[in-house]
């Protein structure tokens, strides 16, 4: 089918099935056209709250969509592809994290979204990259935190808040690819631009960047600054919306590198880009695969979500 096709398709079956399409920036641009919502984790989650459809078609990776079910357990919820998962989430197996847990006892658990449900039952509070340094603040002073699985982030956090956070050895595969060499080098040819990055991306990235945010901070970023050009440390999907909101601006996507070379596709998330509108129509369609959790999990998973969302409101 063409994409035509598939736009037209997706929009009749939406209707017969009142779904609801949720997507993130990371998404390829057609998919990202045909979606209801797009966002960052966090406007997901709270999307995927407050949503009156039956059906929640996802169109990100597992741990979203797991996040949705958790918060929405009677609605049914699909991903295009099972497969899509996260760099971060595999960094973090329960059972090790049992172990390591284990070691600080009396520590508060802070669990990056971007961890599997399992995970999120042994944590206290779920953080996005939009509030985390709100819920870390939360914490007092004088607690040990435990912050998992995104060593970067909770570097950031730590650098910005003082904090002295106990940091899970976990990274996002494509934040950590952007190289500040190239980014310097790109940024000499072109001396106007701006650089924001992500705050996944590696401390000597971020050092370099006039702005860090989330993805939704990026893109209001750079819809709000007078800047005129920008060198954008994050996945390449966010450019789609950049691009719309800002025609009159000069994106352009930092280089990243893979073992000292210059690596072109690395800025592309090869777990988000697993989706496709053929998958995006053919389980909404099917109504498959879709996300299934225990109900001991759903339970236990949805309390440190819910503290997230109740100190971000
Ligand atoms: P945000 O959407 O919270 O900015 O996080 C980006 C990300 O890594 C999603 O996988
Ligand atoms: Fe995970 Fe990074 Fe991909 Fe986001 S961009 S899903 S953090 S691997």
């Amino acid at each position: 089918m063409e994409t035509a096709d598939y736009i037209r398709e997706i929009n009749r079956l939406k209707k017969e099935k009142n779904a609801v399409i949720l997507a993130h920036y990371y998404q390829t641009s057609d998919i990202q056209d045909v979606a209801d919502y797009i966002g960052d984790s966090l406007g997901l989650s709270q999307e995927a709250a407050k949503t009156e459809a039956d059906m929640i078609v996802f169109a990100g990776v597992r741990f979203m969509a797991e996040t949705a079910k958790i918060l929405s357990p009677s609605k049914k919820v699909v991903l295009p592809d099972i497969n899509a998962g996260c760099s971060l989430e595999e960094s973090a197996p329960a059972d090790k994290f049992i172990a390591f847990k284990a070691q600080h006892p009396d520590a508060v658990v802070i669990s990056y979204v971007n961890c599997s449900a399992e995970l999120k039952t042994l944590t206290d509070i779920v953080c996005t990259s939009t509030n985390a340094i709100k819920i870390v603040e939360s914490v007092p002073k004088d607690k040990e935190i435990i912050f998992a699985p995104d060593k970067n982030l909770g570097g950031y956090i730590n650098r910005v808040t003082g904090r002295n956070m106990i940091l899970w050895d976990g990274a996002c595969m494509v934040h950590e690819a952007f190289s500040a060499k190239l980014i310097s080098d790109l940024k000499e040819k072109h001396p106007n631009a701006s650089i924001i990055a992500h705050p996944e991306s590696e401390e000597p990235v971020l050092e370099l960047a006039d702005y860090i945010g989330s993805t939704t901070g990026l893109l209001k970023h750079t819809i709000n600054s007078p800047e005129k050009e920008f060198i954008v440390a994050t996945e390449s999907g966010i450019l789609h919306q950049m691009r719309l909101a800002s025609p009159d601006k000069m994106f352009h996507v930092a280089p990243t590198a893979k073992n000292g070379h210059a690596c072109i596709a690395c800025s592309d998330c090869p777990h988000m880009k697993l989706n496709t509108m053929e998958k995006l129509y053919a389980c909404l369609r099917d109504e498959s695969p879709e996300i299934l959790l225990s109900e001991e999990v759903i339970e236990k998973a949805r309390k440190p979500i819910d503290l997230m969302l109740e100190i971000s409101a």
